[in-house]
């Protein structure tokens, strides 16, 4: 069966974005694939991080994976520092990874900012650990947001240039999947901005943990124009936020974009900003109680991490051996 490895940093509150660009999609396609969800601690610390807060938001993620509908029983749920294989195979990895692939991550750049100088090893050889999480599992699928494309091009390169050196067809090419209807869900302020979990700006993001009349604010308070809602496809892709709010309407209700606009087409935006603050309510309430009650249980959490690192380990550990066995580090 083909394999997905997919994962969330466990940084800041979980949006919308997250949700709806990863962790929906996956609980639809835990059925027909063999799935890897992972809570990626070791690429959080590539920024400072509260040591309470980590172990904290580790927990919430869990949470949040399990109350939208992962199986933990079917999927394997774990954190990434509780599998060695990942830094191993990240260094491994490193040592074949040529520091042009790397200059021209456009996160990088984002995140390091002026500073570069500044910025850890660690936030520069970040998509080499990500290589790495994916090419341990020899997965073959990745389901992300439209913004870790880049990211999945450059594993995709790293485990081509392995097969390369070493003459062998080890891992596979791992193709990403970036499908839905809202892929890069944008702010709720600012059509030109990523909703991101480091944005602080009021009302810029809906949080999976928002409470219903929160939800229903922000929504309310969304930036739009002073237009009625777009009549074509051609208009749409004119106006950033009807298209964002409109994308976010149709990927929680499973329609597409296309028929989401045609329902609403030529209506004000304040009567389609109450259906869509009634369909985010329905969605996110639920998951969101369910999240409150789950980390509520961080027994039942932490069991659910350890049983998940003991199964990943079992495929991990004797994939890092072919590789050891590969690059010729002697096992004696
Ligand atoms: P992270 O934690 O930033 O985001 C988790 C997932 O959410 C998606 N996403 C979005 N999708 C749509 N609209 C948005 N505004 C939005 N913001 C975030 C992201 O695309 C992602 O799918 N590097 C990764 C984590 C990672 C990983 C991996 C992913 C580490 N190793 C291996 C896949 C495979 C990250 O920082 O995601």
């Amino acid at each position: 069966m083909n394999r997905i490895f997919s994962g969330v940093q466990p940084t800041g509150n979980l949006h919308l974005g997250n949700y709806l660009g990863a962790i929906r999609n996956w609980v639809a396609l835990q059925s027909s694939f063999d799935c890897i969800f992972c809570i990626v601690d070791l690429h959080a610390i590539t920024v400072p991080q509260d040591p309470a807060q980590l172990r904290l938001q580790t927990r919430e993620v869990t949470a949040a994976y399990i109350a939208a509908g992962i199986d933990p029983e079917r999927c394997i749920i774990f954190n990434q520092s509780m599998v060695s294989a990942h830094s191993e195979l990240s260094w491994l990895l490193s040592c074949l990874t040529p520091l042009g692939w790397l200059n021209r991550m456009t996160q990088f750049k984002e995140k390091a900012g002026k500073q570069r100088d500044n910025a850890g090893l660690g936030l520069y050889a970040y998509p080499v650990l990500m290589a790495a999480d994916i090419l341990a599992y020899k997965a073959t699928h990745v389901p992300v947001g439209e913004d870790q494309k880049q990211h999945l091009e450059l594993a995709r390169d790293i485990a081509g240039a392995f097969n390369r050196r070493y003459g062998v067809e080890f891992f596979p090419l791992p193709e990403p999947q970036i499908f839905g209807a809202a892929t890069r869900v944008m702010s709720l302020r600012d059509g030109s901005k990523k909703m991101s979990k480091s944005d602080t700006s009021d009302y810029s993001r809906i949080n999976m943990t928002d409470d219903a009349d929160t939800v229903a604010l922000k929504i309310r308070k969304a930036r739009t124009d002073p237009l009625p809602m777009p009549e074509t496809p051609e208009e749409l892709e004119t106006r950033p936020e009807a298209a964002n709010l409109l994308g976010i309407y149709a990927a929680l209700t499973d329609v597409t974009v296309d028929a989401a606009r045609a329902r609403f087409a030529g209506q004000n935006f304040s009567s389609f900003k109450e259906e869509l603050a009634e369909v985010s309510v329905a969605v996110l309430g639920k998951i969101g109680g369910e999240m409150r009650r789950l980390v509520a249980d961080p027994g039942y959490i932490d069991r659910v991490l350890r049983g998940g690192a003991e199964r990943a380990r079992a495929i991990a550990e004797p994939h890092l051996r072919e590789v050891q066995d590969i690059i010729g580090l002697l096992r004696p």
